[in-house]
């Protein structure tokens, strides 16, 4: 099994031992409720570090409420089964008091590609994100981190906080897992009912289509018009955003001109989904 440690001290004292032995180190951060998706990170950090440390922590300050963070699931002894047999070295779980002490004053704001998409619908998400990854990143003094594409807007705050706050360590995009049908693995898929888990994959499959379009050189205003129009058709109550941006700047495009992602969030009964997929350059 993966020993788990509690504290920073802890975490410290076993780190230094690695790098006492030049070892890369590298982190994969989650919140636990781990799928194949965490697990696929868990494999890349492996095969790209020496030792590995998985961070399981549920951070209160990125959920915008209290009933979200209440219900998100709790499944420590689960999540250290499911990493036994992949071979990461060290499952971190800090206690509450080890990430935000009695008198925690800072918070950790990244302006621009914060601003948008799920920064639009979910206000002070990404400053909670930034800031216990900032956190994650200073505690553990990993030379390399693991984040999956499947949260493609966080990976660019991720990147940009570390660049600015000279934390040297890199950052690693990881392909999105899908299952079978298209959709794109989440703990929050577990929430859907049977009905709405036969609609979820029309979310992908459309995403796929109208990216195909956009390709050929279509215009985004008719392509995502249309493919909105779509995804309520197949049963989403709502879109909140169906947008294409730069790939590597996130800035909104007119057409794919250049290398571009088309990133969607919507609402299918009480599970708000998101996804985005590549959009190679026409
Ligand atoms: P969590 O939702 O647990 O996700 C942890 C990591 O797994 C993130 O980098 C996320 O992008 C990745 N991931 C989730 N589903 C994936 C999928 N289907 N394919 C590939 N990767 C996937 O994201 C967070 O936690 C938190 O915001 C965190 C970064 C840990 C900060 O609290």
């Amino acid at each position: 099994s993966v020993p788990i440690v509690r504290t920073v001290s802890e975490l410290r004292k076993v780190v230094a031992g690695w790098r006492w032995d030049g070892a890369k180190v590298g982190v994969v951060p989650t919140m636990g409720a781990l799928h194949r998706g965490h697990l696929s990170l868990v494999e890349t950090a492996l095969a790209r570090s020496d030792r590995v440390i998985v961070t399981l922590f549920v951070n209160p300050k990125q959920f915008n409420s209290a009933a979200d963070l209440a219900a998100y699931p709790r499944t420590e002894n689960e999540d250290a089964a499911k990493l036994a047999p992949t071979g990461a070295h060290l499952l971190y779980v800090p206690d509450a008091e080890e990430i935000y002490p009695e008198g925690f004053a800072t918070t950790v704001s990244v302006a621009g590609v914060s601003e948008g998409l799920c920064g639009a619908y979910r206000p002070g998400h990404f400053d909670g994100v930034a800031t216990v990854v900032a956190k994650l990143f200073l505690q553990t003094g990993a030379d390399v981190a693991f984040f999956g594409e499947k949260d493609f807007q966080q990976l660019h705050v991720v990147r940009r906080m570390a660049k600015d706050l000279d934390i040297p360590v890199e950052i690693v995009g990881c392909a999105t897992v899908r299952e079978a049908d298209g959709l794109a693995l989440s703990s929050r898929n577990t929430r859907l009912s049977a009905a709405e888990r036969t609609i979820a994959p029309r979310l992908a499959a459309i995403l796929f289509d109208a990216a195909g379009k956009l390709s050929a050189g279509g215009a985004a205003r008719q392509v995502i018009e249309a493919a909105k129009a779509a995804i309520v058709e197949a049963g989403f109550h709502d879109v909140e955003y169906l947008e294409l941006r730069g790939n590597d700047d996130l800035k909104p495009l007119e057409r794919a001109d250049k290398p571009a992602r088309l990133l969607v969030a919507a609402w299918l009964g009480a599970v708000r989904l998101i996804d985005n997929v590549e959009v190679v350059s026409a």
